[in-house]
């Protein structure tokens, strides 16, 4: 089973390409977009092992002249120094304007080969090649890129898109049963925030919490409509002047929860699950959706084994101090996203400050919540 997905943009259009196997088509795809005759692969050395030999051979095949740039693994990587590294590959090997880098790994790896694709002679060609769920369904498409500051996570980026995203659902199968849980987070916010079908076939389904007990067809219902949702709204507000905000669904509270835990104990996934609940259960409390509603969503985070309350070494003063100085804040006010049934959001900046207080002192955990 295949499926192409265009992403519309009024420059720079581009294709989401879905398929098993594809990775062995990467070469081909990639001459077919006419991406100049050199290419620096940008990978991390775990990812590098499993899938690099598979992708150089297919750029090769093709005609490409082909370069390995590896990054060590981890978000703590994810810095300009990184970044000089790959300009410094890019400098010792003759890169051009009509070069190509190809970013092979999950969501550090692809935002900082886009980023310094961004930056490499004011902007070059780059393909995403997402290897984890949250990089396939979210991280690789739209074009946000960047690295972080010692203050703040992607406070450094810009926006690029990529030439091409080329999802091999295959690469899933050594994906860690944690990562794949965390990437399942970003599945059940499109399905809350855009695509009422996909939540129901989630929660129709006998089993979501691992890539092992997922029949096919609905791994690639997943991959698709996932994709499909992200497309729509990035086609629609390429550059988050409005609508695109609601991908950040589950993403305030869930931001705040990784700060607070040194971005290492918390997944990004596991932080939106939580960012979910929390936000389904302000939203219930305002009378923006049912309790009924709310519950559906709790209940599909928990069929996926993520974890709906906070972890009991955060304390409710600390993240409320923290939502402050998020991206999200518009004149001191922190932004929701919150759900207004499932399928539909809107964003507000008026949740009364009892509310949250409430709501997170509720989701306060008394044991560990976290399946490492
Ligand atoms: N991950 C949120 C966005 O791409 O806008």
């Amino acid at each position: 089973m295949q499926s192409l997905i265009p992403v519309n943009l009024p420059q720079n259009s581009y294709d989401i390409a879905i398929a098993p196997y594809s990775l062995h088509q990467l070469g081909k795809k990639v001459k077919e977009l006419d991406l100049g005759k050199k290419v620096l692969l940008v990978s991390n050395p775990n990812i590098f092992n499993l899938y690099g030999k598979t992708a150089v051979t297919s750029l090769e095949t093709a005609g490409f002249e082909v370069w390995v740039h590896l990054i060590p693994d981890g978000e703590r990587y994810k810095t300009l120094d990184q970044i000089f590294n790959i300009y410094d590959t890019a400098l010792g090997n003759y890169l051009e304007r009509s070069s190509t880098l190809v970013a092979l790994g999950g969501g550090v790896i692809g935002d900082m080969t886009g980023f310094a694709a961004a930056t490499w002679l004011r902007g070059i060609n780059f393909v995403q090649v997402p290897t984890s769920l949250l990089a396939m369904v979210d991280a690789s498409i739209g074009g946000k890129t960047g690295v972080n500051h010692p203050q703040g996570k992607n406070l450094i980026g810009a926006f690029h898109q990529p030439r091409l995203v080329l999802i091999d659902p295959l690469l899933l199968q050594t994906l860690s049963p944690r990562e794949f849980r965390a990437g399942m987070a970003e599945v059940i916010k499109y399905g809350v925030i855009w695509d009422e079908d996909l939540f129901v076939q989630l929660e129709t389904a006998d089993r979501i919490d691992s890539f092992s007990a997922l029949k096919e067809e609905l791994l690639q219902t997943i991959l698709t409509r996932s994709c499909q949702a992200k497309a729509e709204v990035v086609s629609k507000d390429e550059k988050e002047g409005g609508l695109r905000a609601i991908l950040n669904y589950g993403h305030t509270v869930g931001h705040a929860v990784e700060s607070l835990t040194g971005y290492e104990q918390v997944l990004h996934g596991e932080g939106v699950g939580i960012g979910m609940a929390i936000a389904g259960e302000i939203a219930a409390a305002m009378g923006f959706w049912t309790p009924k509603e709310m519950e559906r969503q709790q209940n599909l985070i928990t069929k996926t084994g993520l974890p709906i309350q906070l972890p009991s070494i955060l304390d409710v003063e600390a993240i409320l101090e923290t939502l402050k100085s998020d991206k999200k804040v518009k004149a001191g006010k922190v932004r929701f996203v919150l759900p207004k049934a499932i399928g539909n959001v809107t964003i507000t900046d008026e949740v009364p400050s009892d509310i949250l207080r409430q709501v997170l002192q509720s989701k306060l955990s008394r044991t560990e919540c976290l399946k490492i």
